[in-house]
């Protein structure tokens, strides 16, 4: 039987996850996750944090910590924040596992057996203040092309133009600020890609109109420029030691070990939980295993060049990535979210505001699919009235207290469903098999605007037969009307689990009646009939409550929107 392997990117450990990493990949994988798990699927969602590299070495000097210390607390702090957003990973581990670490080596001693890795002597930036080599991007200075005086070693933010750090006028540190910095020669590792480019080429062919155009076209960019060696090992303490004699100072590169990451880390799950499933059942299984990634576009060339050649360079059968989704940026007053400028929402915040399926809903509903996406409180709030107030919370409300003052808190007897209630049956079919196509084809914005007009039919269903003037006149129609209506409140838990998991499971908890919330199998003639005559509900408190005029303002200044 085919498995289901799901990745999100594995967020940096350092610095705390805001909606833009939310909706950057944690959250559609989740839903997919669910959606899948709902359709009985077998699925292993997996992700963790991604620990190495200068940052965190910055990060734990500022905060006086050793570097491990750093990095579990905060593992530990994002592990919270997910939880509160009720992310369903089977696993959330680390690439600083030792589980991690023994993959690398793994793939690395194949990469070296196969004559992939070479020794080159670069020219690096010392800083003997701060006692270390300096990354790229820890370097700063005027830019030769345009002037600009604050221009990172790897790119000039003003021009764009990409540098190189011994370019750079009046080179300093970003750590220190010291200017005494110089340039050493010393010896790094390289991957060879060049000998894997034909390889990967023919590979990737495979993968046009499979992958989203976003993402085949950047692997073919990629491609077309011709690919480079790639350093895989690193001037840093922090990071898995290079097991090669010359390179004990040395550690590889966090791009090298964060995507095998994806491997450790379901070595961690296997190794910790007690199922008897092994790592090599998803990973060193390619005709069983149908995997998808998720992450920002800026990840996308990491996913579709160097780790599928990195896999393909230890002539192991490793499963590769099947389907691939690469999402845009959620912008926020004007820019980008950004923890220095103190611009945007981070988790933390977000969950003592609201609900997490309000967040949930707002976001896969305006997921930045094929463009970046601006978040504003005053949108915000005018999806979750709406959508969610008026027109789910509504209906179901009006339908258990219709109900109630009818015919008591039990589900009336369905008598032969008449034209009416054929046409909906009809109607529902054929927009579930969409709203199931979309989800499965990862197509979130167009998923999210069907249920809405699956939920609105509801509405409509009620307004065309207005249960509470045939109740005058014809009970056994009423209660008809309402059983449907009740077990429609059941298909709406059903459908709208993946994506607001607490709110469907209050809905399936209205009835008295054991539900797994599976993804509906039946036609609807069939589906909105289970629900048993006489099974008691539950009247319940609003599943949502609006956001008014007065809270937005709030808001907007509480976080500097405008
Ligand atoms: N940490 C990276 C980021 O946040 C993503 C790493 S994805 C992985 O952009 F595959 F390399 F782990
Ligand atoms: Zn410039």
């Amino acid at each position: 039987m085919k498995k289901y392997l799901i990745t999100s990117a594995l967020p940096y450990v350092n610095g705390l996850p805001h909606l833009g990493h939310l909706i950057g990949c944690l959250l559609p994988a989740d839903v997919y996750a669910r959606f899948l798990r709902a359709k009985g699927e077998d699925v292993l969602f997996i992700c963790g944090t991604d620990e190495h590299g200068t940052p965190s070495e910055v990060g734990a000097a500022k905060e006086n910590m050793p570097v491990e210390e750093y990095c579990l607390k905060y593992h530990q702090l994002h592990v919270q924040m997910y939880e509160g957003f009720n992310l369903s990973f089977d696993y959330f581990g680390r690439t600083s596992s030792e589980q991690n670490k023994e993959i690398v080596y793994r793939i690395f001693e194949k990469l070296w057996q196969n004559g992939l890795v070479v020794e080159k002597t670069t020219r690096q930036v010392y800083s003997p203040d701060d006692g270390r080599y300096l990354p790229d991007s820890y370097v700063i200075g005027t830019c030769p092309y345009c002037g600009y005086e604050k221009a990172k070693g790897d790119q000039c933010e003003n021009c764009t133009k990409v540098l190189d750090p011994i370019d750079l006028i009046h080179p300093k540190s970003a750590i220190s600020g010291s200017d005494k910095v110089e340039i050493r020669e010393t010896k790094h590792l390289f991957l060879q890609l060049p000998k894997l480019e034909q390889d990967l080429a023919e590979w990737i062919e495979t993968k046009k109109g499979v992958w989203p155009d976003i993402a085949y076209s950047i692997a073919k960019k990629w491609l077309k420029e011709g690919l480079q060696e790639r350093g895989i090992t690193r001037d840093l303490k922090w990071g898995f030691a290079v097991p090669k004699e010359g390179y004990e100072d040395k550690v590889f590169y966090v791009w090298f070990d964060a995507p095998i990451g994806y491997i450790g880390i379901t070595k961690q799950w296997a190794d910790e939980k007690p199922t008897q499933r092994r790592f090599e059942d998803w990973w060193l299984n390619p005709d069983e295993t149908i995997y998808t990634e998720f992450m920002g576009k800026d990840n996308i060339p990491f996913h579709t060049i160097s780790f599928p050649a990195t896999l393909k360079g230890t002539g192991e059968n490793w499963t590769q990535v099947s389907m691939l989704k690469g999402l845009n940026y959620l912008n926020f007053a004007g820019g980008k979210f950004s923890k220095s400028e103190h611009r945007g929402i981070f988790l933390d915040d977000a969950i003592r505001e609201f609900p997490a399926d309000y967040w949930r809903y707002w976001l896969i509903a305006n997921a930045p699919e094929s463009d970046d996406t601006n978040f504003s409180f005053d949108q915000f709030a005018a999806t979750v009235n709406k959508d969610l107030n008026d027109v789910l919370g509504n209906f179901i409300n009006r339908v258990l207290k219709m109900t109630a003052t009818n015919f008591g808190q039990q589900i009336p007897l369905l008598g032969n469903p008449t034209t009416t209630e054929k046409e909906l049956y009809a109607a529902l079919d054929s927009l579930i098999e969409t709203y199931t196509k979309h989800l499965s084809q990862l197509e979130y914005r167009k998923a999210m605007s069907v249920l809405r007009e699956i939920w609105v039919a509801g509405n409509n269903y009620l307004a065309q037969t207005e249960p509470w003037k045939v109740v005058k006149t014809d009970t056994d129609y009423a209660g008809t009307i309402l059983n449907t209506a009740l077990n429609l409140i059941r298909l709406y838990a059903h459908l709208s689990a993946p994506i607001m998991p607490q709110t469907a499971q209050k809905m399936i908890d209205i009835f008295e009646y054991p539900d797994n919330l599976a993804w509906p199998d039946a036609p609807m003639s069939v589906y909105l009939t289970k629900l048993p005559t006489g099974t008691p509900f539950q009247l319940i408190q609003p599943l949502f409550q609006k956001i008014l005029p007065d809270r937005t303002a709030e808001l907007k200044m509480r976080y500097k929107e405008e």
